[in-house]
């Protein structure tokens, strides 16, 4: 049985994909920040939830040293929106500094602390945005949240290489505009469908395709 870790897993995207994962025969160590939220109605041997602040270096440290066996797939989905300030006069740094360490830092931390669980057959997801996306920013505003995204995506790259060196693959996904705490009740996607197609960029994963930054139907997407 493949093994999952599943980070910010109690609500929205993090929560369909342990269901997901659940239901493709994955045990899945899904995370949760302060309560178990919807992970408390799953009823599953193969789940074991974990309490995890992402930004926490003992409490990831003691992640790693509590999981038995090798990890197959890491999902860095935990994040945090910024306060969509409309101006640069409105940017509030310390909010701004906070979006930076738990989007983009944390995600590094908690593959760092992993990485000896990893296996020569893995693959490391980091939920990314096309908010992060450079040469989409047209409209600009949503700072921290738009570098906070791109500053993963660079983290990611700059550690494929060495991935690759021990065969394990880089996924870097736009989940699509889904309809969550985050995501608002307008968006277009239901977690459902988002997720399904994140599944499936998952499953046809491979160390050829390491280092893709795709939206969820696996439309490449431009840096
Ligand atoms: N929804 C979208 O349209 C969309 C689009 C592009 C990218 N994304 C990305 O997809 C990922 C999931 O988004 P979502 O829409 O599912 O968001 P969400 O519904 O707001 O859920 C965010 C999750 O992250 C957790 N989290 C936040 N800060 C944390 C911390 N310091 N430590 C541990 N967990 C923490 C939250 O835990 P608590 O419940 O404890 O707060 C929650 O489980 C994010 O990385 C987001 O940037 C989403």
């Amino acid at each position: 049985m493949k093994a999952a870790v599943v980070t910010g897993a109690n609500r929205g995207i993090g929560l369909e994909l342990t269901k997901q994962l659940l239901d493709s025969n994955f045990k899945v160590h899904a995370t949760y920040r302060s309560s178990l939220g919807g992970l408390e109605d799953i009823q599953n041997q193969s789940l074991f939830t974990h309490r995890l602040d992402v930004r926490d270096n003992d409490a990831v440290t003691s992640l790693a040293n509590s999981i038995e066996g090798s990890i197959d797939l890491l999902i860095n989905n935990a994040g945090i929106a910024d306060g969509r300030w409309q101006s640069i006069s409105e940017i509030d740094m310390e909010y701004a500094l906070e979006v930076l360490h738990v989007n983009s830092i944390a995600p590094v931390l908690v593959t760092q602390k992993l990485l000896s669980k990893l296996n020569n057959d893995s693959t490391v997801v980091m939920m990314s945005s096309l908010m992060g996306s450079i040469s989409d920013c047209k409209s600009g505003r949503s700072y921290a949240y738009r570098a906070s995204k791109t500053a993963l995506n660079m983290f990611s790259i700059a550690m494929k290489n060495e991935l690759d060196t021990v065969g394990i693959s880089l996924l870097i996904m736009h989940p699509g505009w889904v309809e969550t705490d985050m995501g608002g009740p307008n968006a277009l996607l239901s977690t459902k469908e988002s997720v399904s197609g994140i599944m499936q960029r998952i499953n046809e994963q491979d160390m050829s395709l390491s280092g893709r930054y795709v939206e969820f139907d696996g439309t490449p997407v431009e840096w």
